[in-house]
């Protein structure tokens, strides 16, 4: 056969009465009299492309084996459809059957399978429109990632996986051993002897680059990390996974202000690149699951986000008339019920709330002159809740030292941190974005597990 051209080059520039290849899985197959009709996906884009076989060009067998999920290689002629679902479709000259598939076994049979059920089948469920679609968007979001920031003059930094610190505070860690679990060596106090561990110390998986994404900053400006991160809570909910990537910019000589600026253009920029490239996916998903996904999206286009301290959002709070499960006072974390009022009832718009409690943030937050605020700030978006945990980095060595002490963070772990604010400390911000989260506002998708290829959750580890 001649070179496999991808359907969705074909649909971009049809050039009719022209032999074209293509390779891909079958969807769908029906049959008029002896004129047979498959619609064929290759991954590529969300639209099928429609493949004419006559009955009396090819055995029997061969067109009895082209069923829903085989993978085949069709050569054939583009011509003007008369049918009215699509303007092309491919007359088939030769076929060529890569693999066959058992439509009694194959589960992608019937149409209109629960998300729920999809999951259990993740080494499937990529064959499927909406999964195609999610994983496409998913592509062009990272990819737009990396283009804001090239654009920008940011440079792309590999924070390590593998790390000693637990300083962050974000969250339970996964520990890294090679240890023989059924023979742990232990010291003379009784607790594992860690120095006969792989690194000589126990070691985590991280939970943020951003420590060691500062450094990158007070060298070469401006940074982003782009990795995995992985949290051992037992959360259980349609927002949390085990494992998620987090995309972490952070910037020498920006103040918290810079620091929103920045994530607004960044959030902006995604959508409004994700709109321009992925539309029929994202136009599939709005008609499948959410009729207001796309407006959605062009609203936030156009929107100036809200900015408001912690201390207004308590008061906004006090002077509504919800009734809240947990109790509003000032001091309190915000729980996603009160996000969403401000968010969601409130402002109707994403809302960026800064200077939270010192009490309720990460030690290298930058202290108010209040002293009892820092300047953290996290977005806030409609249906999602946070998507954008950041801040101004304490970069006063003696602040910062008395923080360390206060929160009783071992120096061992930090003295390289604290460093930095010796040898020409600059004022600095940075912030994590969770993808995935991005990625439930943009497909708008309501489980944080259909938006990863293969989620890792508590109890959760297939594939
Ligand atoms: O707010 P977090 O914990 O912030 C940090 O880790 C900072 N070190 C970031 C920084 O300043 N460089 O996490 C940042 C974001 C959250 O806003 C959320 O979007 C996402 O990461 N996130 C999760 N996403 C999925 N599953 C989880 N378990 C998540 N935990 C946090
Ligand atoms: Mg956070």
């Amino acid at each position: 056969m001649m070179k496999r051209v991808k359907i969705k080059e074909i649909f971009s520039n049809p050039k009719l009465n022209t032999t074209y290849v293509v390779k891909g899985w079958i969807r769908t197959h029906r049959s008029i009299k002896d004129v047979h009709f498959l619609s064929l996906n290759d991954g590529s884009t969300i639209n099928n492309l429609q493949i004419v076989i006559n009955e009396k060009e090819f055995s029997k067998d061969l067109i009895r084996n082209l069923t829903t999920g085989a993978a085949v290689g069709i050569e054939g002629l583009l011509v003007e459809s008369i049918g009215k679902e699509q303007s092309v479709e491919l007359l088939a000259k030769r076929i060529e059957i890569y693999g066959l598939c058992d439509s009694k076994e194959y589960p992608l049979q019937k149409k209109g399978h629960s998300l729920e059920f999809l999951r259990t089948i993740a080494h499937l469920r990529l064959r499927t429109n909406t999964f195609g679609a999610i994983m496409r968007i998913r592509h062009t979001v990272s990819f737009a990632i990396h283009f804001f920031f090239n654009q920008k003059g940011f440079y792309y930094m590999h924070t390590p996986i593998i790390t000693a610190s637990d300083c962050e505070g974000a969250g339970q860690m996964f520990r890294v051993t090679t240890l023989d679990l059924k023979n742990i060596p232990y010291t003379k106090d009784g607790e594992v002897d860690f120095s006969q561990d792989f690194f000589g110390k126990e070691t985590k998986l991280t939970v943020s680059g951003q420590l060691e994404g500062e450094l990158g900053a007070l060298a070469l400006g401006e940074i982003y990390t782009f990795g995995p991160t992985f949290r051992a809570e037992n959360s259980n909910t349609p927002r949390h996974l085990a494992e998620f990537w987090m995309i972490e910019p952070e910037m020498a000589f920006y103040d918290i202000n810079d620091n929103m600026d920045l994530a607004e253009e960044f959030i902006k920029f995604i959508i409004k690149y994700t709109l321009d490239n992925n539309y029929d996916d994202l136009k599939f998903l709005n008609d499948k699951y959410d009729n207001e996904l796309i407006s959605r999206l062009y609203n936030v286009l156009s929107t100036n986000f809200e900015r408001i301290t912690y201390t207004k959002a308590i008061e906004i709070l006090l002077n509504s008339n919800e009734k809240f499960e947990f109790p509003v006072f000032w001091g309190t974390d915000l729980q996603t019920e009160h996000e969403r009022f401000i968010v969601e009832k409130y402002f109707n718009k994403p809302v960026f709330i800064t200077d939270y409690p010192k009490e309720i943030k990460p030690f290298y937050m930058k202290l108010n002159d209040d002293g009892k605020t820092v300047r953290a700030v996290d977005l806030i978006f409609p249906k999602i809740g946070e998507i954008i945990g950041g801040s101004q980095r304490e970069d006063d060595y003696n602040k910062l030292l008395q923080r360390i002490k206060e929160m009783n963070i071992p120096m061992k772990d930090v003295w390289w941190y604290l460093e930095t604010r010796k040898f020409g400390s600059v004022p600095h911000s940075g912030f994590g974005l969770g993808l995935e989260r991005l990625l439930l506002f943009i497909t708008g998708m309501s489980n944080i597990r259909d938006v990863i290829p293969f989620p890792r959750t508590p109890k959760n580890a297939e594939f």
